[in-house]
């Protein structure tokens, strides 16, 4: 199969797969506090990633290009919806460009419609340094995201099957390219051991993309004739890899994606560590179903969930959310707990003034 029936069949198979509800993050709670103290007109949602300001915590994450017309609408949806917002935005893997110049238009497109926005280019880690400057090129780009995603390669049939030399290549890239770089997962999360191999190589920004949202291992699964389901249910969730990576490698920029669904869902990954957040299917799902309108909304929602979370719990600043006490349970604290992770720092911290 080419690779651009390969991007129209993955986003065939999330729409599909999406209306499965997943709840990463019914196993974190915020502490109530009675007197918050403040009013909903001065809680502020901008932030920072690494050296990236951005005015929404939530970004964009990569998702399409390189699949002709199709993901042309899709990426100009996507960035005009960046530009409204002024939230940034990461498109997909653009090595279907560098391999065949006819695809580039899915990804300029992007660029075109927001000339001064936060853009981050993507390719996986079999990227060489000039593929690297290549991408970065194409679209202007402000930062650079290398994904991992070794399940899903594995359950590919026309996937990757060697995966040595992955960190010599990134730490290549990293010396050697003038924008920041991202490494991301894409569902299956970042472990602590992941984490320090990459803070050694000078990795400072990491998106977890955590288990609990979209599901690569089902959506390849869905294009294979014989599922190989042992990975279904594989990956570190998106809470715990947040926790993993941070308490590991405090200075690390943390992205929490990997299931974000509402406002609550991202001021808790916020917490857990996370500087922003990234969103993929739930952004195609509205596009599908509602078009633009439904991409305005969801922002719109999420925005607005986030304002009051924040002021329920007496916060005028995304960063502060790091500093509420959170209680964490179930699975969740058992995975932390047994990786060496005390949860009692979360519960037990100090409230800001
Ligand atoms: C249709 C589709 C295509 C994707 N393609 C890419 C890609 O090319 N590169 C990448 O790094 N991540 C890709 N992702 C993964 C997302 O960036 C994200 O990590 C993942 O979907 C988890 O976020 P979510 O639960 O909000 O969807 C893709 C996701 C979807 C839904």
């Amino acid at each position: 199969m080419d690779r651009a029936s390969r991007k129209i069949e993955h986003i065939e198979h999330t729409l599909k797969l999406s209306s499965i509800e997943t709840r990463p993050f019914d196993e974190i709670k915020f502490v109530h506090q009675s007197i918050p103290n403040i009013s909903v007109d001065e809680v502020e949602i901008n932030t920072k990633i690494g050296e990236l300001n951005l005015s929404s915590p939530i970004f964009i994450n990569a998702m399409t290009g390189g699949g002709g017309e199709p993901t042309i609408r899709i990426n100009r949806a996507l960035s005009k919806l960046a530009k409204k917002y002024k939230m940034g935005m990461a498109v997909g893997s653009q090595m279907a460009a560098l391999k065949n110049r006819s695809e580039r238009r899915s990804f300029e497109v992007v660029r075109e419609e927001n000339p001064n926005g936060i853009i981050i280019s993507n390719l996986g880690s079999e990227a060489t340094v000039e593929q690297a400057r290549a991408a970065v090129e194409m679209i202007d780009a402000d930062a650079l995201q290398i994904h991992l995603n070794v399940i899903q390669e594995l359950i590919m049939p026309e996937g990757d099957r060697s995966f040595s030399g992955a960190l010599d290549r990134i730490k290549a890239i990293v010396e050697n390219i003038s924008v920041p770089v991202i490494i991301k997962e894409v569902g299956f999360g970042i472990s602590k051991e992941v984490a320090t191999k990459l803070a050694n190589i000078g990795v400072n920004m990491i998106d977890i993309g955590g288990y609990g949202g979209t599901n690569f291992a089902k959506i390849e699964n869905l294009r294979r004739e014989d599922s190989l389901e042992l990975f279904n249910d594989w990956g570190i969730p998106t809470g715990a890899s947040i926790c993993e990576v941070k308490a590991t490698q405090p200075f690390i920029s943390v992205i929490g994606t990997g299931g974000m669904k509402t406002g609550l869902d991202i001021a808790k990954a916020i917490s857990l560590g996370a500087s922003a957040v990234g969103i993929a299917g739930l952004f195609l799902k509205q596009f599908h179903e509602n078009d633009f309108e439904g991409l305005e909304l969801t922002v719109e929602r999420l925005h607005f969930e986030l304002k009051m979370v924040m002021t329920a719990l007496g916060i005028k600043k995304v960063a502060d959310l790091r500093k509420v006490p959170i209680v964490i349970s179930g699975e969740t604290y058992h995975w932390l707990e047994q990786r060496g992770i005390s949860t009692k720092n979360y519960a037990l911290r100090i409230l800001p003034n």
